[in-house]
């Protein structure tokens, strides 16, 4: 009898059981052992040879790295909805698809989304502190006061799966919802949201959401002029990717209190580093990239990362792939 020979993985980093038995179970895989990134070195070492490669967020992926791990590769799995980690054109130009993790994030990065609207703009974590501290001595009429969000406005630029279902959550709250979105938008059933310009959106909005994904039109989209267009007592959240924003416009905002508050699950660079002034702003609430960190959701993301690793291996079309286009390519 003929010993199937099995396709060899290399995976960036210990993901949850449920995705890595299937993989482990089909492929002679090794997984980075580290609690930090493997660096583009170790990552050109351990997939030397591979057939199938499992990324994170955490790893820059590029033409390079694609030509080191050889041209056996056959499939990049990113275990993100995001993929702006990887140089999908070099992955394109190769001919290897791309997966990544859609639809299956969206209900927990939209709860972070509204955890940190709720955070900064009634100024929870800045509490917890003073109660620790023992800097809080008395209730009193004046103290801590923060946004209402009843009837307040809620700009959400970009109007994919996840700002829509920040949508959701926002009328619920009994909020008036404008969003943003350059590309094509069917309306959403069951939410009253109405399209505007950015500018129109950011005068009007109390709470201004981003979700959209990091490209070279996004980039620090979010700068001194976007945060000047900002009502005095507005609150920024950024769940998407930390370069979408100035960092350094943001501080300055912040510290000027040109806008009231911000939440942040994603900085650049994450984290940051002790020294950043950000972290010396009060009205600033940071999280360490945590939006999409719930027990069924890092599952499910770790079992739809292995499935599409595992298609690409076996020649099948991933059942989420970036760029289709590999297909198209061989007829
Ligand atoms: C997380 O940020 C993701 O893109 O999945």
């Amino acid at each position: 009898m003929r010993r199937m020979v099995k396709p060899k993985v290399f995976v960036t980093r210990t993901i949850l059981d449920q995705g890595l038995n299937l993989i482990t179970g089909y492929c002679d895989a090794d997984v980075w052992p580290g609690e930090m990134p493997p660096g583009r070195g170790e990552i050109l070492e351990g997939a030397r040879g591979a057939d199938g490669l499992l990324c994170l967020l955490t790893d820059r992926i590029d033409g390079a790295i694609m030509d080191g791990i050889g041209p056996q590769l056959k499939v990049i799995s990113n275990h993100a909805v995001g993929f702006d980690n990887i140089v999908v054109s070099d992955a394109t130009a190769r001919g290897i698809p791309v997966g990544n993790t859609p639809g299956i994030l969206t209900d927990a990065t939209a709860d972070m989304t509204f955890a940190l609207m709720l955070a900064a703009g009634r100024r929870i974590v800045e509490g917890e502190r003073a109660v620790r501290t023992g800097s809080w001595k008395t209730w009193s009429p004046a103290f801590m006061l923060g946004a209402d969000f009843a009837r307040a406005t809620l700009g959400l630029v970009g109007f994919g799966r996840i700002g829509r279902a920040v949508a959701h959550r926002a009328s619920g709250f009994g909020m008036r919802i404008l969003y943003h979105d350059p590309s094509p938008v069917i309306p959403e059933p069951g939410v009253a949201a109405e399209p505007a310009e950015l500018h129109v959106l950011l005068r009007e909005a109390d709470f201004v959401s981003i979700h959209t994904p990091l490209d070279n039109a996004t980039r620090h989209m979010v700068n001194a002029a976007f945060l000047a267009s900002m009502k005095p007592t507005a609150v920024l959240v950024n769940t998407a990717r930390g370069p979408i924003v100035d960092q350094a416009a943001l501080y300055e905002a912040l510290r000027s209190k040109r806008i009231f508050a911000a939440g942040l699950d994603v900085t650049d660079p994450e984290p940051l580093p002790p020294g950043s002034p950000l972290l010396e702003l009060d009205n600033l609430v940071v999280c360490p990239h945590i939006a999409s960190a719930s027990w069924a959701t890092r599952a499910r993301m770790s079992l739809m990362a292995a499935e599409n690793l595992i298609a690409g291996l076996k020649g099948e079309r991933l059942p989420n792939c970036v760029n289709p286009e590999v297909y198209a390519k061989e007829k």
